[in-house]
């Protein structure tokens, strides 16, 4: 099997892990988790978003996350964006990379953002021109890029029509997010292969919701076409509030001891990642889908006398 020999695990569990959790976790609570992936060598964190409060309160402490973490050299502190003003305020915060979202389909981009995808182009267009003087890179999500809760199947020429118009703008890299959990491995492959045939340069990764459990079988399929870049949410909690019956993102001490165990290299601590996950579990104060948390990374066994 050929894989890549080294990952780039993003953990997007302080903001898609966290935004549609019902109660406010109070901004210490964040801090702290973001602390614990920093020391876990998580290479690149998404520590918030910066959006309006009334759409998702739990991230209405933005400015005060990214104060008052510890910024570990080498980690990488990326923020959401969904407008110009929100570029502004995470590069007043000193947010090390945004992340724009434009959805594959017209009804996903209004429920999310309450905007046309030409609308949101438009935005991540504004968000690069801010953001190039300070140097700070903007990567593109397409929200939806395998299938859409209001419009169904989503056709390559959708995901296509979307990365255009982000490569357009100048992003720096493009992911390709399984929002509501529909995707499945074949479907990766022929969608990383046709984007891979389209734009050979392009930097690219995968953002997957493990909702009907074919999440990491979708990264081993992203991986044998050659990705080397993966999101993934601690102790697996998270659901996208704007798509219905969403769940969490694939778990990252999950995905970390799968790649652990195929020999790819990520640069995360598996056991303080662990750590990292019960500070999470503790935080939203529910039973979290970490098979990690539940079972442990394989037992060492004494050797054989
Ligand atoms: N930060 C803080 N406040 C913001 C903001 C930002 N980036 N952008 C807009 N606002 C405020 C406005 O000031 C306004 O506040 P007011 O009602 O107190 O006057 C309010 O939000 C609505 O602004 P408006 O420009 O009319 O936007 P909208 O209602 O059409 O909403 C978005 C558009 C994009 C701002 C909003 O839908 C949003 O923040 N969505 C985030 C969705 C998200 O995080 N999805 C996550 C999955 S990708
Ligand atoms: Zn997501």
């Amino acid at each position: 099997m050929r894989l890549p020999d080294r990952v780039l695990v993003t953990d997007v569990g302080p903001r898609d892990g966290l935004q549609s959790e019902p109660a406010f976790i109070p901004t210490e609570r964040k801090v702290a988790i973001v602390d614990a992936l920093s020391a876990a060598g998580v290479g690149r964190i998404e520590v918030t978003s910066f959006v309006s409060p009334r759409a998702v309160p739990q991230m209405a402490d933005a400015e005060a996350v990214l104060a008052r973490i510890a910024r570990a050299p080498g980690v990488r502190y990326s923020a959401l964006v969904p407008n110009a003003r929100g570029a502004e305020r995470a590069l007043a915060a000193r947010a090390d990379e945004l992340n724009v979202v434009t959805s594959s389909t017209e009804t996903m981009n209004q429920r999310n953002l309450r905007m046309t995808i030409a609308d949101s182009i438009a935005a991540c267009r504004e968000i690069v021109r801010l953001a190039a003087p300070a140097g700070v890179p903007v990567a593109g999500v397409v929200s939806t890029s395998f299938g859409c809760p209001y419009e169904g199947p989503v056709t390559v020429a959708q995901v296509f029509a979307v990365v255009e118009r982000l490569v357009d703008v100048g992003v720096s890299e493009v992911s390709l997010a399984d929002t509501i959990g529909v995707a499945n491995p074949r479907q990766v492959e022929a969608l990383v292969d046709a984007v891979r045939a389209r734009w050979p340069t392009l930097v690219l990764g995968l953002h997957f919701h493990d909702t009907r459990g074919l999440g990491l079988a979708n990264v081993l399929a992203g991986l044998q076409a050659g990705v080397a870049r993966y999101d993934a949410s601690v102790a697996g909690v998270g659901a996208c509030p704007f798509a219905p019956g969403a769940t969490g993102n694939i778990c990252t001490e999950d995905l970390v001891y799968m790649l652990d165990e195929l020999g790819v290299a990520t640069g995360v601590d598996l056991a303080a990642l662990i750590a990292a996950a019960r500070l999470m579990r503790d935080a939203v104060g529910h039973d979290v889908p970490s098979r990690m948390l539940r079972a442990g990374p394989r037992p060492q066994l004494p050797a054989a006398s």
